[in-house]
């Protein structure tokens, strides 16, 4: 998966000897429970886990929306005690780490309940895996990518904000803002969500800035996954599939938030873009994430803001490198029409069609509309971990030269 992949050598010749559809163990332990009459199931989840519920969430969008109350009645319902965690920011920082795992500790929690976005449940993963742990979990987990050892807390979800996977996956990703680093740990799958609770209309109050971001990121996962492998492979078909209703969904939802069946479609897209179905048997690239994560750990910008500002110059950097699969996915996903033209051609023309899907939905397509500073090139790039599993390896000063187009 994606985030911050094992450190460049040694991972490489792992990732190849999963290229085409060889020997796979899928395991995902997620219960979902998805559509209007969701949040129902919340209560009954409740009676498996102890006395004691760390009630995770974020800057406080849950209590003008009414979530907060919702959930609160289930909990009492259920009995609970509530330790309350409010104030998990976008791109959770390591200091909210340590605290809401020192919390959790002390209050020898039985179920950390994330409500929110990314964000919250990233770190609900985070405070699962370092409320027991007697070393600093960000250089063990984050800095090292070590496996817990310890107890593990477990975690469900009401997801509230559509895009990252989160909710389904094991991925955590969490910022460090005195050393400019934003690290992705994908742990295990005794770290995915025992549960996620998936109501597209709890997603309505998401803001249009967000939400389109979200959007975006659900693109870019599944690129991470598609580009990368030259064999023929079921998972790319499930990944065009994907992308095609991503699309259709997307168009509508920008103009009218409140589409159930667009936001519902969108939901159900984003949680098996990145749930490990579509990595089976692709050694993935993930290029866009690590220039992405770098550039929120130096601006604190919308994650998926950061990755639409690099996406088109990435992948114009890599056109010829992988230009069977952008032919194919021009083709395939953004319907371009193939006779008389070159294989570059129509491979440009599928890019060009993302860029117009990119503007009408309305994502940032520069950096500089995020802060990033020429003075900061060096250090994004110096951030960005090397990925082996695309169609070229990057060096530096590819890196600088994309954000420089980027800007
Ligand atoms: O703070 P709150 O009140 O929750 O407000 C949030 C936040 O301001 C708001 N929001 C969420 N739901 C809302 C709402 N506002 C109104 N109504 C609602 N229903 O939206 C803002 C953004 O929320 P956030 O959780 O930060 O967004 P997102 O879901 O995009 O998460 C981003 C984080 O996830 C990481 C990113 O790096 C970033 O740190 N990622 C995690 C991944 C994973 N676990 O696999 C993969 C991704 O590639 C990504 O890296
Ligand atoms: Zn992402």
């Amino acid at each position: 998966m994606p985030l911050q992949p094992e450190r460049a050598d040694k991972s490489y010749n792992n990732l190849k000897q999963h290229t085409m559809l060889g020997n796979i163990k899928f395991h995902n332990p997620t219960k979902l429970y998805f559509g209007k009459d969701s949040l129902r199931y919340l209560a009954k989840e409740l009676q498996n886990y102890g006395p004691t519920v760390m009630l995770s969430y974020g800057g406080g969008s849950i209590k003008c929306n009414g979530i907060y109350d919702q959930v609160m009645q289930a909990l009492r319902e259920a009995g609970k005690t509530v330790i309350e965690d409010s104030g998990v920011t976008p791109n959770p920082t390591v200091e909210k780490l340590r605290e809401g795992a020192r919390r959790a500790r002390q209050n020898a929690v039985d179920l950390i309940l994330a409500v929110g976005g990314g964000s919250t449940i990233d770190y609900a993963k985070g405070v699962s895996a370092s409320a027991y742990c007697d070393e600093d979990p960000w250089e063990k987990y984050y800095v090292h990518q070590e496996n817990p050892t310890c107890k593990i807390i477990p975690v469900g979800n009401v997801l509230t904000m559509v895009g990252t996977g989160s909710e389904m996956n094991a991925g955590s990703v969490i910022t460090n803002h005195a050393v400019h680093l934003k690290i992705g740990k994908v742990f295990g799958t005794q770290l995915m969500p025992h549960f996620a609770i998936l109501n597209p209309e709890f997603t309505y109050s998401v803001p249009q800035y967000q939400m389109v971001a979200g959007f975006f990121d659900i693109m870019s996962h599944i690129l991470e996954q598609y580009c990368s492998g030259t064999d023929d492979n079921t998972s790319d078909y499930i990944a065009e599939g994907l992308m095609r209703s991503l699309i259709a969904s997307t168009r509508v939802a920008a103009k009218h938030p409140r589409d159930y069946e667009a936001r519902s479609n969108i939901m159900w897209t984003a949680t098996w873009a990145l749930n490990t179905l579509i990595k089976c048997g692709k050694t993935q690239d993930w290029m866009v994430h690590m220039i992405g994560q770098s550039v929120g750990a130096y601006t604190d910008a919308t994650h998926g803001m950061t990755l639409s500002a690099v996406s088109l110059p990435y992948y114009r950097h890599l056109l010829d490198a992988g230009l069977a699969k952008f032919r194919r996915l021009a083709v395939n996903v953004w319907n371009v029409v193939e006779e008389g033209k070159t294989d570059r051609q129509i491979a440009e023309e599928g890019l060009k069609a993302m860029e117009e899907w990119m503007k009408e939905i309305g994502v940032v397509l520069h950096l500089s509309e995020l802060g990033v500073k020429p003075e900061m090139f060096d250090g994004i790039a110096d951030g960005a971990f090397i990925c082996e599993g695309g169609y070229k390896k990057l060096d530096h000063a590819e890196i600088v030269q994309i954000l420089k187009e980027s800007m």
